[in-house]
């Protein structure tokens, strides 16, 4: 029998990243009871999570640095002492990061596990007392059978019992999310041990969560069911991006279409909007990870299904850079492209993935000079993003890459400007002095719709927005 107190009031949560740093201020903020030790490898993410200046906290998210700062220090801690804190814990969350496998079996689709396998055997190394592990990271299901046989051998006398508790967070709406569930998921083994760790995780949640939308589930649905909502919520990307591409050739307006369709209740009006494809360091993965496990399963035509959504994603991107090509006459040699946005989407600074390192390779081949503004993404990044890409050396990257710290200075010059990043404050330029500083024919290639294209038509630029005709550029 695991012993475990009914009421946790001690956890540790292993991974300071995007997940495991918001999801666990919230719980203590939400939970003062319970003391929540965040720790990680990575000493600069401590320290900058433990920064005074909480402008200066790892993870941007609207509404996170106030939940920090009512927590840290109380009962919230980050810390590198992993040892101490696993030891300490009645309850340890994996929140590490599981990345496409870049080598041997399973080579650029399988999840990488091996930040997995190393928590659970550290865990495994240090515990002096039963605990609860709970797998919060994304994994491939039956991924808790192998952390289970990890835990069972550890000859110490302690029990553990796994839980899935998988995070449905978006990044740019985390702290939302997080207060608001659509539901938590939490999958345990059907067993007395396993269905008293599951209430004892309920129990945390439902301090600030309706019972009713805790969801208790056999662990394999659950660790599933994060792969599957990831490429569901990717699919409707894919879909639209499809028809965006159709409504070019046809005069039909993508975002009429979307509105069209989406009243309809059985399809929703959800995750229909066009853009220059889906970014993050989940949907991808994830779905490749689906793929994987089909395939390994035998199960080509599914396999294939889902491959496809990654299709149209490479598709749309490339499509997008194409097109910007195309209009300035085949060549971007000696002419300056602005970029609006390097974020794989607003309101975060997490580029993983993002669309624009993808256009940026293109017109870079192309000899393009990328001036790239973004509200919230170091430069540093946005170089390390591009030469992690190994397409060219990374002097001819610093050469034709310029990350800027002012958006009219991106675009003073400028022959054309890429919509990448749909955050709010492009909206608000001062689009007339743009077009009157910018080189004519001034472009918009509007990667997002978010832009007023009738009032920009009127200033004289020329607008190639997705998934809408255009008289002017080729499509
Ligand atoms: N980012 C999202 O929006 C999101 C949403 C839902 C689920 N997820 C899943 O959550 C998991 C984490 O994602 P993330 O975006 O937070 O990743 P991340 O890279 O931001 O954070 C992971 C952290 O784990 C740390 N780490 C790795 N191995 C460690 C070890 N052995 N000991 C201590 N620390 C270790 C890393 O240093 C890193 O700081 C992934 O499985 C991801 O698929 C992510």
């Amino acid at each position: 029998m695991i012993n475990i107190p009914d009421k946790i009031t001690s956890i540790c949560c292993i991974g300071a990243g995007y997940v495991g740093g918001p999801t666990m201020a919230v719980i203590a903020q939400k939970c003062p009871h319970i003391k929540v030790m965040v720790v990680d490898i990575n000493k600069d993410k401590i320290s900058q999570w433990n920064d005074e200046n909480l402008d200066h906290l790892p993870v941007y998210e609207p509404g996170l640095k106030e939940v920090v700062a009512e927590a840290r220090g109380r009962n919230l801690f980050f810390s590198t002492d992993i040892d101490k804190a696993i030891d300490e814990a009645q309850m340890v969350f994996m929140s590490v990061n599981t990345p496409t496998k870049t080598y041997g079996k399973g080579k650029g689709q399988a999840a990488d596990l091996k930040y997995i396998e190393s928590s659970a055997r550290k865990i495994a190394e240090v515990a002096k007392s039963d605990k609860i592990v709970v797998e919060k990271s994304t994994i491939p299901i039956k991924t808790a059978q192998a952390v289970r046989k990890i835990l069972s051998n550890t000859e110490n006398g302690v029990n553990f019992q796994v839980l899935s508790n998988p995070e449905f967070l978006a990044e740019g709406t985390a702290i939302r999310d997080l207060y608001n569930p659509d539901r938590v998921l939490i999958g345990g083994e059907q067993s007395e041990d396993g269905l008293k760790a599951i209430e004892a995780l309920v129990d945390i949640y439902a301090n600030w969560v309706q019972r009713d939308k805790i969801l208790k589930t056999n662990i394999w649905s659950s660790e599933l069911s994060k792969l599957v909502a990831n490429a569901f919520l990717a699919q409707r990307i894919s879909s639209i991006n499809s028809i965006s591409a159709l409504c070019e050739k046809t005069g039909a307006d993508v975002d009429e279409v979307a509105k069209a369709i989406g009243m309809d209740s059985r399809i929703g009006s959800k995750f229909l909007k066009a853009s220059v494809g889906f970014g993050g360091s989940c949907f991808q993965k994830d779905i490749l990870n689906l793929v994987y496990i089909s395939r390994t399963y035998g199960l080509t035509e599914v396999a294939e299904y889902w491959e496809n959504v990654l299709k149209i994603n490479d598709y749309q991107k490339f499509r997008y850079a194409d097109k910007i090509i195309e209009a300035l006459n085949n060549t971007l040699s000696d002419k300056k492209i602005a970029f609006l946005g390097w974020a794989f989407k607003k309101n975060t600074n997490d580029t993983r993935e993002s669309a624009a390192i993808y256009i940026a390779d293109t017109l870079i081949e192309d000899k393009g000079e990328i001036y790239v503004y973004d509200p919230k993404v170091a430069h540093s990044r946005m170089f390390e993003d591009l030469n992690y890409l190994e397409t060219r050396n990374v002097e001819i990257n610093k050469r034709y890459l310029h990350p800027v710290n002012d958006p009219y200075e991106a675009m003073k010059g400028a022959y054309a400007v890429a919509v990448i990043t749909e955050w709010d404050e492009f909206r608000d330029y001062d689009w007339e002095k743009i077009y009157d500083n910018m080189i004519k024919p001034a472009y918009i290639f509007d990667g997002r719709n978010i832009l007023d294209h009738k009032r920009l038509k009127e200033i004289g630029f020329i607008v190639s927005a997705l998934g809408k005709a255009s008289d002017d550029i080729p499509i």
